[in-house]
C-alpha cells in the first residue's frame, strides 16, 4: 500500500442526505460514540457557565446530534435506537421530519439551551431546524469566507462554542473568523472533542490570539469511534507517529480516540481550573 492511499476514511455522502437515517446507520455500525462524550462534557461546561439562558454555537453541527443531546432527555443510545425503528425506515425524508418533531419535543428539557448550528450541509442544517433542534443555522463555511452577518451576529451573543467531530473538517481559519465577531469584554468559552491524530496546536493558538486559555482534560480520552478498515488504521497510526503520541490501548486497538479541550478567559481558568469544571465526566472514559 503507497501512502498515499492512507487517509481517513470519507463519509461525505452521509452527511449530505435529506435526512439522518445514513448517519446513525452507518456511524452506529462503527460504534461512533463521541457525541455522547460531548453530551457529558458540554452539560458540565454549561453548569460552569452558569448562565440562565445559555446560547450555544456548535460547529460542524450535522443533523444536530449535539443539540439533541443538550436540549432533550436522550442519550445517543436513544437515538441510534430512535433511528433504526423499522417503522421509520419506510417514511419519506417530510414524514420523518414530522415525527422527529414530536420526539424531539416530547423529550425537550425545561432548561435546554439556544443552540445555533454552522456546517457547510444545507440538508443537514435545514432537518435540524426543521425538527426543532436548532434555534438557528448557517450553512457557511469558514474555511473560505467571513461569517455572514447575520451568523457574526449570533456568535457575538454565544456563551459556549462546541464542536465533535469537526476540527480537521475544520481549522484555525475557522476558529479565527468566528472569534472576530466576539469583543475582548464578553468572549465565550470553546469545548472541543478533537482526534488525538489531528494537532490541536493551530486552534489553541487562534484561541490565545482572542483572549482564550485553552486548557487539555488531562489523564483520559475517549473513544470517538472504530476505525472503517486497515487503510484507516494505518493512516492513524502514521499521523499518531509523527506527532509523537503514544497509540497503544487506544488506537492501536481499533478506534480513534479523542482529547478534551476547553478554553476559557484566563480569569475563569484561574477561578475553576478544568478538573473541576469537569469533574465527573473521567469514570466512563479510558484513563490513562
Ligand atoms: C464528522 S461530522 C461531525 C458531525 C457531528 N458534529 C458529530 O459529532 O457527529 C463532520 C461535519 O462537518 C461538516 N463540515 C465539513 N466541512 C465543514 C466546514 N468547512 N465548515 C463547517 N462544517 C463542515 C460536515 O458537513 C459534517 O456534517
Amino acid at each position: 500500500m503507497t501512502d498515499r492511499k492512507l487517509k481517513k476514511a470519507d463519509f461525505d455522502e452521509i452527511y449530505t442526505r435529506p435526512d439522518p437515517r445514513s448517519y446513525y446507520d452507518r456511524l452506529g455500525e462503527l460504534d461512533y460514540s463521541v457525541p455522547g462524550h460531548g453530551q457529558r462534557v458540554f452539560r458540565k461546561v454549561l453548569d460552569a457557565l452558569d448562565v440562565d439562558e445559555p446560547t450555544v454555537v456548535d460547529l460542524c453541527c450535522s443533523y444536530g446530534v449535539n443539540a439533541a443531546l443538550l436540549k432533550c432527555d436522550l442519550t445517543l443510545d436513544h437515538l441510534y435506537d430512535h433511528y433504526c425503528d423499522e417503522r421509520l425506515a419506510r417514511l419519506a425524508s417530510d414524514e420523518l421530519a414530522e415525527e422527529d418533531r414530536d420526539f424531539y419535543q416530547s423529550r425537550r428539557l425545561k432548561d435546554a439551551p439556544r443552540v445555533i448550528g454552522v456546517d457547510t450541509s444545507a440538508p443537514a442544517v435545514e432537518y435540524a431546524m426543521t425538527v426543532g433542534l436548532l434555534d438557528g443555522g448557517a450553512v457557511e463555511n469558514l474555511e473560505h469566507d467571513d461569517p455572514s452577518p447575520e451568523l457574526a451576529a449570533v456568535v457575538d451573543e454565544a456563551d459556549l462554542i462546541t464542536v465533535t467531530g469537526g476540527i480537521g473538517y475544520i481549522t484555525d481559519r475557522t476558529i479565527d473568523r468566528l472569534l472576530d465577531c466576539t469583543s475582548a469584554d464578553r468572549r465565550p468559552w470553546f469545548a472541543a472533542l478533537c482526534l488525538r491524530t489531528v494537532d490541536f496546536t493551530p486552534v489553541a493558538d487562534s484561541l490565545a490570539r482572542h483572549g482564550l486559555v485553552t486548557e487539555q482534560l488531562e489523564g483520559a480520552t475517549f473513544p470517538q469511534r472504530r476505525f472503517a478498515d486497515e487503510s484507516e488504521r494505518d493512516f492513524a497510526l502514521r499521523a499518531l507517529a509523527e506527532q509523537g503520541v503514544d497509540p497503544a490501548g487506544k488506537e492501536e486497538a481499533g478506534e480513534y480516540h479523542v482529547n478534551v479541550f476547553l478554553s476559557r478567559p484566563g480569569e475563569d481558568v484561574a477561578a475553576a481550573p478544568i478538573d473541576s469544571v469537569l469533574d465527573g465526566v473521567i469514570p466512563s472514559a479510558d484513563s490513562g
